[in-house]
């Protein structure tokens, strides 16, 4: 197992190029399961995560083929139905494999994601959708069994916009004949994503980026060639990156319409942004303002930026406090940071960040996927060094993350962890 290790203190300058979104790819990369033929999706970033993905893809007789951030997905013939416990324990999107092999073949075998580091992460939305499509499904030792050989066009409302919800509902609907109607959808960019992506398939779709999809299913869907959306959260965490260690970084590739709250609370905090088309310039002033946060669905605060904002906030003058409402025990980053210096105090789900701190490097464990990027912006503030375990986290979500820090001038490495 690797480890990074990290001298901080160190300004961050330059450019770096934001990768395509992992959140966005691994639907896309489920919707093609919909569609005979040869999908090409571009953008696609090179992720552990994506890996897994197209290890479920290849288990399910698609070949898939990467050239750079391309990949070609030739679902022409699919010879499995089934999704395993290997994979969908080591990554919970697998689970998007369930509502497209519904929509392809009728019928799946899918693993039932167990829970996670930081809660339950139940999937009672997605099966109580799929019921009222007229999917049948039972739980038979680990493995959700569907058949859907009477599914048919709904009216459906989901008890909360979930994200994965959404994405299994959509993928299930475009082949449910006659119309669908999802309520009370996700908005998240990566959502409207795969509906734009399933709408050039074919499919007619109205409502993508709104709280409700209108869908005519059962049309054939053919084979596209599509683009993975910016990854808001690497862009998130490169901001909140020069807004704790400081410097001047333009962030290239991004989407600013989909990092407005972000880019309005980073402002309020004392960062200087200036935006033009994909190009985000990020200044620090030397000083940081306290600003609370609550996170929420889009386009609320990402959850996912929770613990990098709580590692910026560590060096503002004054207190915050940062409440979790989606996660309320994603809070593993807190005692880490700690160790580093950090003056966390915790109520249920709302930590309380007092700064400014002098923040000092030290041993510490990553946990997570954010809470280890957390951890990689509190080193590259804090003064010596500090080493990361178990980066494999990171590796699920970042492209490389310590390259594109390298080159803004952080003093960061990898070293085999004995
Ligand atoms: N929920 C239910 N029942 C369900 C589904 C969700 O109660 O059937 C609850 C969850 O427990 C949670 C809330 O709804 O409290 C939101 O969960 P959601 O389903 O929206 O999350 P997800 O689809 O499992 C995706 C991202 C996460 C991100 C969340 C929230 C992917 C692959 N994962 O997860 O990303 O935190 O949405 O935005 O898109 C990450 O990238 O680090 C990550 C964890």
């Amino acid at each position: 197992m690797d480890k990074l290790v990290i001298e901080g203190g160190r300004e961050l300058k330059g450019e770096v190029r934001i990768a395509g979104a992992k959140n966005a790819a691994l639907p896309l990369m489920a919707a093609a399961i919909l569609a005979p033929g040869q999908t090409t999706l571009h953008n696609v970033p090179d992720l552990v995560d994506v890996g897994t993905m197209a290890e479920v893809l290849e288990g399910l007789g698609i070949s898939v083929d990467r050239r750079n951030d391309a990949m070609a997905l030739d679902a022409t013939t699919i010879t499995s139905d089934t999704a395993p416990y290997e994979l969908v324990k080591t990554m919970r999107a697998s689970f998007y494999a369930l509502g497209a092999l519904v929509g392809r073949l009728g019928r799946a075998k899918v693993s039932l994601p167990g829970g996670c580091a930081w809660g339950p992460r139940p999937v009672d939305i997605h099966l109580k959708g799929l019921e009222a499509l007229g999917v049948k499904t039972q739980l038979d030792r680990g493995y959700i069994l569907a058949d859907a050989r009477k599914m048919r066009g709904c009216r459906f409302v989901l008890d909360f916009p979930s994200v994965g919800a959404s994405v299994n509902l959509l993928l299930a609907a475009v082949a449910a004949k006659g119309e669908t109607v999802l309520e009370n959808v996700a908005r998240e960019p990566e959502v409207t994503n795969l509906a734009r992506m399933l709408i050039a398939m074919g499919a007619p779709i109205e409502g993508a980026g709104t709280t409700a999809f209108h869908i005519e299913g059962g049309h054939s869907l053919n084979a596209v060639d599509f683009h993975v959306i910016p990854d808001r959260i690497e862009a998130g965490t490169y901001l909140a990156a020069v807004g704790r260690a400081g410097g001047d970084v333009t962030l290239v590739g991004a989407n600013p319409d989909h990092l407005s709250i972000i880019l309005d609370r980073s402002v309020e905090a004392g960062l200087k942004i200036a935006v033009r088309n994909d190009r985000i310039r990020v200044q620090s002033s030397g000083k940081l303002h306290p600003v609370d946060i609550q996170t929420e669905v889009f386009p609320g605060f990402a959850t996912d930026m929770q613990a990098q904002w709580i590692a910026m906030m560590t060096g503002a003058e004054g207190s915050c406090l940062v409440e979790d409402t989606i996660y309320p025990d994603r809070f593993t980053h807190v005692p880490e940071l700690i160790r580093l210096g950090a003056n966390i105090a915790m109520r249920d789900n709302i930590a309380q960040v007092t700064g400014p701190v002098k923040l000092v490097g030290a041993p510490v464990m990553s946990t997570d996927l954010r809470a280890s990027a957390s951890l990689v912006i509190a080193a590259l503030a804090a003064k010596g060094r500090t080493e990361i375990s178990r980066i494999y986290h990171l590796d699920r979500g970042y492209e490389r993350l310590e390259e594109k820090f390298a080159v803004l001038g952080a003093k960061i490495w990898r070293e085999e962890d004995e």
